[in-house]
């Protein structure tokens, strides 16, 4: 069956990476949900997109230099949300409880490697080990780390079109799946190992990689998806 994961929640519907977008990926009977981290100056794992805060919040500067105290005072909601924060990545594992969902974890270290961001959130997942986790970069480096820390924990790389290097990674860590945008559907290495395809909003992109067997989809809108996979029947 194709996985069908709620990308940064389910941000078609809801605030990017927040809770209130977590939560309504956990009851849109999503197989799972992806979403991204970074490390703060106080050492806390943060879930947002970009390195800065000022596309997502009321602030602005570089997450890595906030400490958490001053990161709980933004709002990343909006008139239909009110009052909602930054959540860490605790407070997500936290929220997710019992329910049965994949958590894929992207560490953006693609532009600050964020020093031991790898070991914290192997430590923090450890604490959780009922929740059923994931991760993935578009950093070798870093799944080369979590590898070396973690024989194994499931990892993706995220790529953008060129997959050249993917194969050799695989060869060398053992990779789970790689998660390619839609654009690079007809690379011939996606012949070669499975594929979850980013980001795939569109109804007739969706019906298409369930038509094709992927083996998962990102999608801004996970309620969508999960609609089409009952009202096909699709397995
Ligand atoms: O997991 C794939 C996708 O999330 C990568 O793109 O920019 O949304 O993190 P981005
Ligand atoms: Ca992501």
């Amino acid at each position: 069956m194709t996985e069908i994961f709620a990308h940064r929640g389910s941000s078609g519907t809801h605030p990017e990476n927040s809770l209130p977008a977590i939560k309504a990926a956990i009851n849109s009977k999503a197989d799972g949900i992806e979403l991204d981290i970074h490390l703060i100056k106080t050492g806390e794992l943060i879930v947002m997109h970009d390195e800065k805060v000022d596309r997502t919040t009321n602030g602005s500067g570089y997450l890595k230099d906030f400490t958490l105290a001053k990161l709980k005072k933004l709002e990343i909601g909006n008139r239909f949300f009110r009052k909602v924060r930054v959540p860490t990545l605790e407070e997500v594992f936290k929220l997710i409880g019992d329910a049965e969902i994949i958590l894929n974890i992207e560490l953006k270290t693609d532009v600050f490697e964020y020093a031991g961001i790898e070991q914290k959130v192997i430590d923090l997942a450890n604490k959780y080990p009922h929740i059923n986790v994931m991760y993935s970069s578009f950093n070798p480096a870093t799944l080369v780390r979590l590898r070396k820390i973690d024989s194994t924990s499931r990892l993706a790389l995220i790529t953008h079109e060129n997959l050249d290097a993917v194969l050799d990674l695989h060869k060398k860590i053992q990779l789970d799946a790689v998660h390619p945008p839609i654009k690079a559907k007809d690379n011939p290495v996606l012949k070669e190992i499975p594929a979850r395809y980013w980001t795939v909003n569109k109804e007739e992109d969706i019906a298409y990689f369930y038509a094709i067997h992927a083996k998962g989809m990102m999608t801004d809108f996970p309620e969508v998806a999960v609609s089409i996979r009952k009202k096909e029947h699709i397995q």
